[in-house]
């Protein structure tokens, strides 16, 4: 916490952070989502707030308290996440993407509750959403903040975590093992790698708001001076 005459890491710096899962609409009363609890996300939202950061929060539906001082932005599906997101993207200096966002949704959203049909088989025909911390890191000069992603794996971590890297441009990914025992998703410990092009740092498993606290530490060291 900061006193009266100090200033945090992050004082003077705002923080944007995606949290939680998205649910992608099929009807009126059904939708597409996943297990994501949110717990990651809120942790660095409080870790950033700590450190002084002006915070913004967008999340997806988690039911979890939101952290005093924090500016939350609530979304449900993954369109309006990339949306809100680029809308304060622009504004910050230092955006992390610690949502699971939903990969597809469906093609069309039915008007009214779809019926049981005759037929023992239904499909349902999905289409790609958007990449959000991609399009982040695709922003121009002077509107891209430092970046950074997530990468959820059940095999290969830190193989696939090198590969988002690239793929999206960032400037940083923390890969979360989410096959490990008692970490990632639910849980309230985690335990991750930090990757960028300088090198790779193990963090040991801990609970979500101590691995927070570490990242919002090194993601401060890491922040270009602002030169103001
Ligand atoms: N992400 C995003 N928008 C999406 C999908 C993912 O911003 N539409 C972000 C996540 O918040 C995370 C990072 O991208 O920071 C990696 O997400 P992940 O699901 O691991 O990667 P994908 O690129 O979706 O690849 P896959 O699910 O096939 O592993
Ligand atoms: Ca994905």
């Amino acid at each position: 916490a900061e006193g009266l005459f100090e200033t945090g890491s992050l004082s003077g710096k705002t923080v944007v952070i995606t949290a939680g899962p998205t649910r992608e609409a099929v009807d009126p009363v059904r939708y597409i989502s996943n297990h994501s609890s949110g717990k990651m996300g809120y942790a660095l939202a409080q870790a950033a707030i700590d450190a002084g950061a002006k915070t913004i929060l967008i999340s997806g539906p988690t039911g979890l308290p939101v952290p005093d001082r924090v500016q939350h932005i609530p979304v449900i599906s993954a369109d309006d996440m990339y949306r809100e997101s680029l809308v304060h993207a622009v504004d910050c200096q230092l955006f992390i993407a610690a949502a699971a966002v939903a990969d597809y949704r469906p093609a069309v959203l039915a008007e009214q509750k779809i019926k049981k049909g005759a037929d023992d088989e239904m499909v349902i025909r999905l289409v790609k959403n958007p990449d959000i911390v991609a399009a982040v890191a695709a922003l121009p000069q002077g509107q891209r903040p430092f970046t950074v992603g997530f990468a959820a794996e059940s095999e290969c971590l830190l193989q696939h975590a090198r590969g988002k890297l690239e793929r999206k441009n960032l400037d940083l990914i923390i890969a979360n093992d989410i096959v490990a025992e008692g970490i990632g998703f639910n849980s309230d410990d985690n335990a991750v790698t930090v990757i960028d092009k300088s090198g790779e740092l193990a963090l040991d498993k801990q609970s979500k708001s101590g691995i927070a606290r570490q990242l919002i530490a090194l993601l401060a060291k890491k922040l270009p001076a602002s030169g103001t």
